[in-house]
């Protein structure tokens, strides 16, 4: 093997790291070399273009795709474009922030009547209801957001479907573990400051609530928890965070963390309560769980100092240099998405597996895998 630096002056030197580290994928794709379950199959994708993607893709090609890709809106970075399209996959469209251009893309991709779909958060599946063609076997949607989205339309898309959030192994690697990994990687990163003895408030103690509580605990904060239901606000106690009233979480806290998923949940009502100076960011999907133009403005008027990072949007995938979850928790995910698209391609789940988890059959064979690396 060679000897990298670890210094990625190119990115096309991040990438390969990438790749290199994806070692379950990597044991996969040398075992699809040989097995070809996708030979004949093309493959219609629709997710983030980032190198642990790309390591993904490369995956799929392994065992035979042929592959037409676009990304997700606002998040296509264009070196790992280029490492694509110079291995031979058909990647469509370019970075954009324009929801209409990127529109045209999921339909170019639909409309190359790929035999497999991968979407993430169910655009190319809803696509495939408005213009169905013959030939779709099914395929996999990476979010919950996706799931939702397409459980109304089961009976339209009327192939196999496999969810792939709804894995165990996705809710505590990625949104246990990775998320609160790089929520705190992410606030020291962009604050430069230390964590220790630090009031550090959480709103929402689900996946990945959890983890981000861990994490600043480890890392020598005092937590607190602030959680809507009962019952998971009395598991955050029995797992040893202090779960005061809302109010006196704010008031208390020199840093806010939302992960939530839930909209309004400090807003600029709540400024009077928060302590001058203080930190807040969100971890949640959606922008909208902190006011950030709301209390900026409220702040403004009454001479507050309160910082909000990267307005708001999820601190570990906005901002400068964002790393997004870590490697070893994609590979899993993407473990996962191979396997599944491997048992659509060769029959073994049938139209009643619309729109379901990942077979237990699945999720065993990954998490044993990873453990014997
Ligand atoms: N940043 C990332 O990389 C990343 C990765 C995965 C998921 N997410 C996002 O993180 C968010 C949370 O995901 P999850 O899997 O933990 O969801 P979850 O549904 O398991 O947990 C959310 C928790 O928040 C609580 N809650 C809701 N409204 C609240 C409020 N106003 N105050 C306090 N608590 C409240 C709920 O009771 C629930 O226990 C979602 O938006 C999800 O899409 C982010």
């Amino acid at each position: 093997m060679t000897q990298r630096p670890f210094v990625f002056n190119r990115p096309v030197e991040r990438i390969e790291w990438v790749i290199e580290q994806c070692r379950l994928l990597t044991a996969i794709g040398a075992e699809l070399e040989q097995t070809r379950p996708f030979d004949g199959l093309t493959i219609g994708t629709g997710i983030h273009l980032e190198p642990k993607t790309v390591a993904l893709l490369l995956t799929l090609l392994s065992g035979g795709a042929k592959l037409v890709s676009t990304g997700n809106l606002n998040t296509t970075q264009q070196e790992a474009v280029d490492y694509l399209a110079a291995r031979g996959v058909n990647v469509v469209g370019r970075p954009t922030q324009d929801a209409s251009e990127h529109d045209g893309y999921l339909w170019e991709v639909v409309r190359s009547r790929p035999q497999l779909l991968l979407d993430n958060g169910g655009d190319l599946f809803a696509r495939y209801v408005e213009e169905p063609y013959d030939g779709l076997l099914g395929g996999t949607e990476e979010t919950t957001s996706g799931r939702m989205r397409l459980e109304p339309l089961r009976e339209a898309i009327g192939v196999p479907v496999l969810v792939i959030n709804d894995s165990p192994i996705k809710q505590f690697a990625e949104n246990r573990h990775a998320v609160g990994q790089s929520v705190l990687e992410s606030f020291i990163r962009l604050t430069n400051k230390s964590t220790n003895g630090r009031r550090v408030t959480v709103f929402g103690y689900g996946a990945c609530g959890k983890g981000v509580a861990a994490n600043f605990r480890n890392a020598y904060a005092i937590v607190s928890v602030v959680e809507t239901d009962p019952v998971a606000r009395l598991e955050a106690m029995l797992d040893g965070f202090l779960v005061p009233e809302r109010e006196e979480a704010l008031r208390s806290a020199d840093v806010v963390l939302t992960v939530t998923g839930a909209q309004g949940v400090v807003t600029a009502a709540d400024l009077p309560l928060l302590r001058d100076g203080a930190i807040l960011a969100n971890a949640g999907h959606f922008p909208w769980e902190i006011d950030a133009a709301g209390l900026a403005a409220a702040a403004g008027e009454a001479g507050r100092r309160i910082h909000v990072l990267t307005d708001g949007h999820m601190v570990n995938l906005a901002g400068p240099r964002p790393l997004g979850n870590s490697i070893e928790s994609m590979d899993l995910g993407f473990a996962l998405q191979t396997r599944c698209l491997e048992a659509v391609a060769r029959g073994e789940v049938g139209r009643e597996s619309c729109v379901v988890p990942v077979p237990r059959a699945i999720d065993e064979q990954v998490a044993a895998a990873f453990v014997k690396l």
